[in-house]
Order: structure tokens, then C-alpha cells, then sequence
């Protein structure tokens, strides 16, 4: 296998160490340590798979890749930064790369899975059409929907665009206790009681399109009134995460992932 080789600020600096020239600063007073012996020149090449860089006599961590779950509340944008708002990379606090986006979009109003990772490999596969990895939402939606919506679903509807959606699955839950969220729970409540009659629908899709599920439901007569990513792929939304929680994802979790998009499940 072929080793990468980085530079050593590099290497500090995306361990978590802070910005280049913060590193360059701490390198000069001689804090910082290569297989035992001082190195100041962050321009040392170093192999993270063999050398041991350590400061102040502490082992520096090199993770090339971050892979976080995150349960995104409404409210907040996703993207990597802004400068006015507050985005779902900002509520990683614990994050130590800081090329770390999200994988796809969700609305501002919208809850549920997102996953943060600075691996752009996996992100692509995992967002490419062509992979059919399955994103699922439940929709808490107003207004008459036709007896036959699975099936439009399925046909890919007219949503204005060049092509119709492609086909996509939807079922409709007959009790919210089925979702065993209480999040959704508390929105169906709220939701219930202005409008009378809210459907809840389980909606697998493998693309996403600007608004894609809001535009599909209004094509049928409905309106979404709250929705949340629930899966992707095998990744499902860990229930002990509350809302605005992330945590890192296991080994396990990224390597499952990873072959889903080699399979294509
Ligand atoms: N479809 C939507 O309409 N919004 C989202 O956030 C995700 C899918």
C-alpha cells in the first residue's frame, strides 16, 4: 500500500492543533517532537502511518478522515459555513479537521440524520444517484392525498422539472407510535390539533432534489408540514441522540456504509 506523505503543520493542524500559523508558532519554540527528536521546519514530510509525532511530549492523533452523526434540528443551515448564520458544522464541537461538510442537503426546517465527514469519496457515492442509496424521511402531511399515492410514488411524479422524480417508495403509517420518535411524536400533536387530519408517511428516496419531497407531496394536493431524515443507506438515525446531539460513528458504522455504496444497496 502506498503511504501518504504530509507535511508536518499539515499534519498538526489536522489533527485538531489549530490553524497553520498557529502551528508554525508552537513548531519554532520546539514543542513539537518527530520519533523523539525536535523538529521545527513544518515543512517536514511526515509518514502518519509510521512516524510519531508527539507535543509536548504527548502523542498527536492523525485522523485523515472525521465521520460524525449528527440529529440536525430545524433552524439551522446545511452548509460548511456562513457568515452570518449558524451551520450544522458548528454544532460539531469536538470536530478537529476543518474541511469536515455535510453529506447532501437538508432544509433549514427539515430534521433527522446528516452525516459530517471530510471524506469526499464516500459522500459522492453515497449522494450518487447511480448508487441507489436509500435516504428515508418521515412526512407528517395536510390536505386530501389520492388513494393510489404509493403508486405515483413509485411511477415518479411531475414535480416541474426537466424528468419526473425517480421512482421512490411510500408507505403510509397507520399510528405514530410506529415511528417510536418522540420528536415526531410532539410535531404530530402539535400538528394534529391545527389541522385535524395529518397523514404520515414513511418516503424512501435515491436522489435529492431541491425540496424534493415537498414538491412531490404539493404536486398531489398535500402540503408537508414537518419532515426528518430517519436513514440512509444501513445508518440510521441512533434513537439515544437527541435533537441537535451528534456523536462519532464506529468503525463498524463507516465500513457498513462504505460497502453499501459498493454493492449498491
Ligand atoms: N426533501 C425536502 O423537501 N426537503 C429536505 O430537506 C429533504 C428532502
Amino acid at each position: 500500500m502506498v503511504s501518504l506523505m504530509i507535511r508536518l503543520d499539515k499534519y498538526l493542524a489536522d489533527s485538531g492543533y489549530g490553524t497553520r500559523s498557529e502551528v508554525r508558532s508552537f513548531l519554532r519554540i520546539g514543542e513539537v517532537t518527530v520519533n523523539g527528536e525536535v523538529v521545527k521546519d513544518g515543512a517536514r514530510k511526515i509518514d502518519p502511518k509510521c512516524d510519531i509525532v508527539a507535543r509536548g511530549g504527548k502523542a498527536v492523533e492523525f485522523s485523515e478522515f472525521e465521520y460524525y452523526m449528527l440529529h440536525k434540528p430545524a433552524g439551522i443551515i446545511t452548509a460548511s459555513r456562513d457568515k452570518k448564520e449558524k451551520t450544522v458544522i458548528d454544532l460539531i464541537d469536538s470536530k478537529k479537521r476543518r474541511d469536515l461538510f455535510p453529506v447532501g442537503r437538508l432544509d433549514r426546517d427539515t430534521e433527522g440524520l446528516l452525516l459530517i465527514t471530510n471524506d469526499g469519496e464516500l459522500s459522492h457515492r453515497l449522494l450518487s444517484p447511480k448508487k441507489h442509496i436509500e435516504k428515508r424521511y418521515i412526512a407528517l402531511v395536510s390536505g386530501v392525498l389520492p388513494e393510489n399515492i404509493a403508486e405515483e410514488f413509485e411511477k415518479g411524479i411531475d414535480i416541474g422539472d426537466e424528468k419526473t422524480t425517480k421512482p421512490s417508495t411510500l408507505r403510509r403509517l397507520d399510528s405514530i407510535e410506529e415511528t417510536d420518535d418522540p420528536y415526531i411524536e410532539e410535531n404530530y400533536e402539535r400538528l394534529a390539533e391545527t389541522f385535524g387530519s395529518i397523514s404520515i408517511m414513511d418516503v424512501g428516496l435515491t436522489e435529492g432534489r431541491y425540496h424534493e419531497i415537498k414538491r412531490m407531496f404539493e404536486a398531489l394536493g398535500g402540503k408537508v408540514e414537518y419532515l426528518k431524515r430517519i436513514s440512509m443507506g444501513a445508518l440510521k438515525l441512533d434513537k439515544e441522540l437527541s435533537l441537535g446531539g451528534y456523536r462519532k460513528l464506529t468503525e463498524e458504522e463507516v465500513e457498513i456504509l462504505k460497502r453499501g455504496t459498493e454493492e449498491g444497496i
